[in-house]
């Protein structure tokens, strides 16, 4: 049986230079009586508060936030950590290990390589980097130091045995040899594009706010959101997030990163009825990516669908639309249609008998994952940090992926167009569209003065 991602992991971090036996109660050498972590948590509220419970058996001894309102609960949570406004100055916080982050996404890849550069243990709420060029950056300082750092991208869903249970199968010839995949998600979030500004409250710190991202007018829509959910105020927009491919395709895009062990695809085709519009990301699309073959699979199609686009169901009495946010895979003897909790395996041709077909036995399956963010701390602790399921690695060529979608959806059209969406050839190696010269201005964005990805 095919040995999985995870096993590869633990036996490639077991055997490799990455090894670091510790005696208790030392922590990359640092004498720390505790064996505890000392964090900072950047980004206090809202997505925040679901982290509490786990920094609550570490050190927070920072805690950043631009919102005065916000501030509160956290300082509640964690009384004896110095408050701090500007992450950049947070991250210079004596005796710093490690940061977690939950600021809205256009300070990720920012905070994520900050934090590396100060050789500090990184988890970033989803997603890792909102361009090409962001997550390429990361990526290139996290390949450096992945033997001493550990990171995590919050796409908690991840430990969900699903997650598992799916690439066991596949990798097991459940469906026979892997052709084709389709994964989509059914949010829809339509935005009229940036809205008339107003003073910001006194109690908030709009400048920082914005960090990195150019100045743009403040209004009271961008944080009036739920708690946790807040992000759905901001993320549609160019400037702030990466719409909903980066979003939930963070989340249901795993289902599949998971299973294919793809790293970045050669070619992206990109259908949408939307006209560009220069404020906001598209609503409906979807973005077809080729990965070539690797050692276990050929060449395959992996198709993202949006806000309204999806794709054909295999089964007629199956009704893609009841799956909110899904995936199936198509091989050349049947198919696997699954959500985060669920899989249909639906055998097909001649052989349905699944006589082909060898289940992995109880001991041979993965061991569960458990705990998603107690895995990180773990891996920070314990000489073992490349033993996360989603690493700045895994986590990156997933997300520079899906930024591409959004690369293909402007290339060749211009404002107010339909325009035609080229298919774009891309050079994983060197991060360069190379049939479309013009497109290549879309892997970056602009960004303000006095903010360096390297800093
Ligand atoms: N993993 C998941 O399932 C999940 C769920 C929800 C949100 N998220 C992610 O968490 C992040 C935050 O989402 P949210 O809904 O909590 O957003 P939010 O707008 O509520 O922001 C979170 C907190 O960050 C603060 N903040 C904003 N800019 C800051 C800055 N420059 N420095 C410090 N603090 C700053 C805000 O005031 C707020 O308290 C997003 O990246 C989102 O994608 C992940």
């Amino acid at each position: 049986m095919a040995i999985t991602r995870r096993q590869l992991i633990k036996r490639a971090s077991a055997t490799g230079a990455g090894l670091m036996i510790l005696p208790t109660g030392t922590l990359f050498g640092k004498n720390r009586p505790n064996n505890k972590l000392n964090i900072a948590l950047i980004g206090a509220y809202g997505r925040a508060k679901a982290h509490y419970a786990t920094l609550h058996d570490e050190n927070v001894v920072a805690i950043c936030e631009v919102n005065q309102k916000n501030l509160p609960y956290a300082v509640k949570e964690f009384p004896k950590a110095k408050v701090y406004e500007d992450w950049r100055k947070a991250l210079d916080h004596p005796g710093l290990d490690a940061v977690l982050c939950c600021t809205p996404d256009h300070h990720h890849a920012f905070i994520a390589n900050w934090s590396l550069n100060r050789d500090l243990h990184c988890f970033m709420e989803k997603p890792l980097a909102i361009t090409v060029e962001e997550s390429r950056i990361v990526r290139e300082t996290y390949m450096k130091k992945k033997d001493k750092l550990a990171t995590q991208v919050g796409m908690q869903r991840h430990a969900h045995p699903n997650f598992s249970r799916l690439r066991e199968m596949i990798h097991g010839g459940a469906i026979g040899d892997l052709r084709d995949v389709a994964v989509w998600g059914n949010r829809q979030i339509p935005k009229p594009g940036y809205l008339a500004g107003i003073q910001p409250p006194d109690t908030l710190n709009w400048d920082l706010w914005l960090g990195p991202s150019p100045y743009r007018p403040f209004h009271p829509e961008y944080v009036k959101g739920k708690v946790g959910l807040n992000c759905l105020q901001w993320n549609m927009y160019w400037d702030w997030g990466v719409g909903q491919i980066g979003d939930m395709g963070s989340h249901t895009m795993d289902l599949v990163w998971n299973v294919i062990d793809a790293e970045l695809p050669t070619s992206i085709s990109v259908a949408s009825p939307e006209s560009l519009n220069r404020d906001v990301t598209p609503v409906n699309m979807s973005a077809s990516y080729i990965f070539p073959a690797n050692d276990w699979r050929e060449d395959i199609r992996v198709t993202w669908y949006q806000g309204g686009a999806m794709p054909e169901s295999p089964l007629d009495w199956v009704n893609l639309n009841a799956i909110g946010h899904g995936a199936w895979f198509k091989g050349d003897r049947g198919f696997i249609i699954a959500d985060f909790r669920n899989r249909i395996l639906y055998p097909y041709g001649a052989q349905a008998d699944l006589t082909y077909f060898d289940p992995p036995s109880e001991d041979e399956l993965e061991p569960p994952l458990e705990h998603f963010q107690k895995q990180w701390t773990a891996a920070c602790r314990n000489g073992d940090p490349m033993n996360t399921a989603c690493n700045f690695k895994y986590s990156a060529d997933m997300i520079e992926t899906m930024c591409l979608g959004l690369v293909g959806f402007r290339a060749g059209e211009g404002e107010g167009e339909m325009g035609e969406r080229p298919t774009l050839t891309y050079d994983g190696a060197n991060g360069l569209v190379t049939n479309l010269e013009s497109a290549n201005a879309f892997l970056t964005k602009p960004y303000r003065e006095g903010y360096l990805m390297n800093g």
